[in-house]
């Protein structure tokens, strides 16, 4: 599941929250519907035109989020009702809009309003559980974006890689090797998990492979997709209309299994201080994507010194890498930036400006 571009940096609630106005979860929703129908997912649209609806007749829909005290359009309000309705689908609970979701076919409006109601009313405890949280997703595709990162650090010190990922959710990113990914003009790798992005660049020579010694991540939420509800809830984000990216995401976490990637539940600062970095005879990637928006100044320095910590100690048989994939604050939290620091020497260099999800990358020449 996609969230429609963000406006602000921070997703961070205030410290004295007050409820949302109507307004400002009515903007919200047609922002995020308008983003879906560009993104070819019609019947999600839908859901969400519907919500808003019910919210403006005072139906369920307006019941059930008449605390919700986040911001809307960060918290990606309409994304969490979207993802009740797909999860009671998934569960063959949706009643009349089973058919729907089965079928991939487009009720008629008042009828998607009337159900969507009725849906509320009767698992309102499903609705309130999935409005509660923020959509856990995890962007196999966004590796894209991060290969020719990993790629270049590995060849140029001509050693595999020890990966450790900060905000993980479900471990997906931590199995490249396992990717082939088409981007175009030439495509990169041969494992099962198939990828695509756009490349707009010249056409590009990676390392052929990418061995990885070591992959380990942490989350203070991770995903256990060996659970089956925590699977039908992370199936639940992933829009009806595209099951394509649903086979890719599955076999992504099969990938992820059979390569006996390291995942803990916990904090990333905690955890980090806690790694052995850096090991000779690898390189030692640390990396982010789409994290740094979840920490405040003070995390974000004390991150950084930990970095240099173990750039410190650095070596040319042990050296260290910090990529990060993160959005571009001052832009439309669609372009994103990869950012590569090495060490020794403390070199930092932009290796390109990506789409949110890695459909399309965009080399930054040396
Ligand atoms: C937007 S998701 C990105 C997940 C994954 N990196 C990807 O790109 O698909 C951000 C993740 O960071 C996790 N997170 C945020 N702050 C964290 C912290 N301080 N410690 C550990 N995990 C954190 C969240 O639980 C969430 O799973």
């Amino acid at each position: 599941m996609s969230a429609s571009p963000l406006t602000s940096r921070r997703l961070r609630a205030p410290d004295n929250p007050v409820p949302a106005s109507r307004e400002e979860i009515l903007a919200a929703f047609k922002r995020q519907a308008d983003y879906c129908r560009l993104r070819e997912a019609p019947l999600t649209a839908s859901i969400i035109d519907a919500a808003g609806t019910d919210l403006q007749a005072g139906g369920p829909i307006a019941g059930l989020l008449q605390d919700f005290d986040e911001d809307p359009a960060r918290g990606a309000l309409a994304l969490r009702i979207a993802g009740a309705v797909h999860y009671l689908a998934i569960k063959g609970r949706a009643g009349p809009l089973q058919k729907a979701y089965r079928t991939l076919s487009l009720p008629e409006t008042n009828a998607v309003a009337a159900s969507l109601a009725a849906l509320a009313e009767e698992h309102g405890a499903v609705f309130q559980s999935l409005v509660s949280r923020p959509p856990q997703t995890n962007e196999i595709n966004r590796l894209a974006a991060l290969i020719p990162a990993f790629s270049e650090v590995s060849s140029a010190w001509g050693l595999p890689v020890d990966l450790y990922e900060l905000g993980t959710s479900g471990g997906l990113l931590l199995s490249p090797d396992r990717c082939s990914v088409d981007y175009g003009a030439f495509s990169w790798g041969d494992g099962p998990v198939s990828l695509k992005s756009d490349w707009r660049g010249d056409a590009h020579e990676f390392a052929d492979r990418l061995e990885i010694r070591g992959r380990s991540g942490c989350d203070r939420n991770a995903i256990d997709f060996t659970d089956p509800e925590q699977m039908d809830i992370a199936h639940s984000y992933i829009w009806p209309e595209h099951p394509e990216r649903r086979r890719t995401f599955d076999a992504a976490i099969a990938a992820t299994r059979d390569a006996g990637a390291r995942i803990d539940r916990a904090d990333a600062l905690q955890w980090l201080a806690a790694r052995d970095i850096p090991q000779p005879g690898a390189v030692s990637v640390v990396f982010t994507s789409v994290f740094a928006v979840y920490l405040n100044d003070d995390e974000t320095a004390r991150l950084n010194r930990l970095m240099d910590d173990f750039g410190a100690r650095a070596t040319t048989d042990a050296p260290v890498a910090f990529i990060q994939f993160e959005p571009e604050p001052e832009l439309d939290f669609v372009t994103f930036n990869v950012d590569l620091t090495i060490w020794p020497g403390r070199m930092r260099r932009r290796i390109a400006t990506a789409h949110a999800h890695g459909a399309w990358v965009e080399p930054v020449p040396d």
